[in-house]
């Protein structure tokens, strides 16, 4: 395990990254302009980001998913983060956090996030009946299925869980939660 910084303090920012081709390079752009963010990648994010030759943000902490337990996720009893955003995820992490199931690093930083009572922004992308995403070959039409979207609104029910469904609303929902931190911190 690294050392962990600022242990106690809750100054930093939790981003976990799934794999989806959706908004996954306009996250990782805006998730570049923030400062204090640990990022936390899972084996698909992984593989997409080979995929479009995408680039992880440089000068970053960065945890992969390379335990059966989700070792990283000790961060979060340590107070180390005052808020997580996963971003973008998956209708596959959306469904997994839905039902509770906690089986890689992602769906583990949810919970524990959630266990943690530490507020969480998922920023769900497929929520529309027909969209376009960005396939490695290009745009392509998707139609998300009856249990993706119901699973994105089962969602907005959970417990210190904010989600938004486009990239203007991530940039909001983040930034109101800094200026918020920032305010009380004052
Ligand atoms: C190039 C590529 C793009 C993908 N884009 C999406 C996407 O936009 N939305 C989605 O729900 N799944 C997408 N997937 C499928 C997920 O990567 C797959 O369901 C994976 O198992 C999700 O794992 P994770 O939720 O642990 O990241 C994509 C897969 C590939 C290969």
């Amino acid at each position: 395990m690294p050392a962990i910084p600022h242990a106690g303090t809750r100054s930093r920012l939790a981003w976990a990254v799934t794999g989806s081709g959706h908004f996954f390079d306009e996250s990782l752009d805006f998730l570049r302009g923030l400062s204090d963010v640990d990022l936390f990648v899972s084996k698909a994010a992984a593989e997409v980001i080979r995929m479009y030759k995408s680039r992880l943000p440089a000068e970053i902490r960065i945890f992969r998913d390379t335990t059966a337990s989700a070792a990283p996720v000790g961060l979060f009893y340590e107070g180390v983060f005052h808020t997580l955003v996963v971003a973008p995820a998956t209708s596959n992490t959306v469904a997994k956090f839905v039902y509770g199931i906690s089986d890689n690093l992602a769906t583990n930083v949810f919970a524990q996030a959630g266990k943690c009572r530490i507020p969480t922004i998922v920023f769900a992308c497929d929520t529309a009946p027909e969209l376009e995403t960005r396939a490695p070959g290009g745009v392509v039409k998707v139609w998300p299925r009856r249990i993706d979207l119901e699973n994105v609104e089962k969602l907005k029910r959970f417990e210190d869980t904010t989600v938004v469904e486009s990239m203007d609303a991530l940039v909001d929902a983040v930034q109101a939660r800094l200026a918020c931190l920032k305010k009380s911190s004052s």
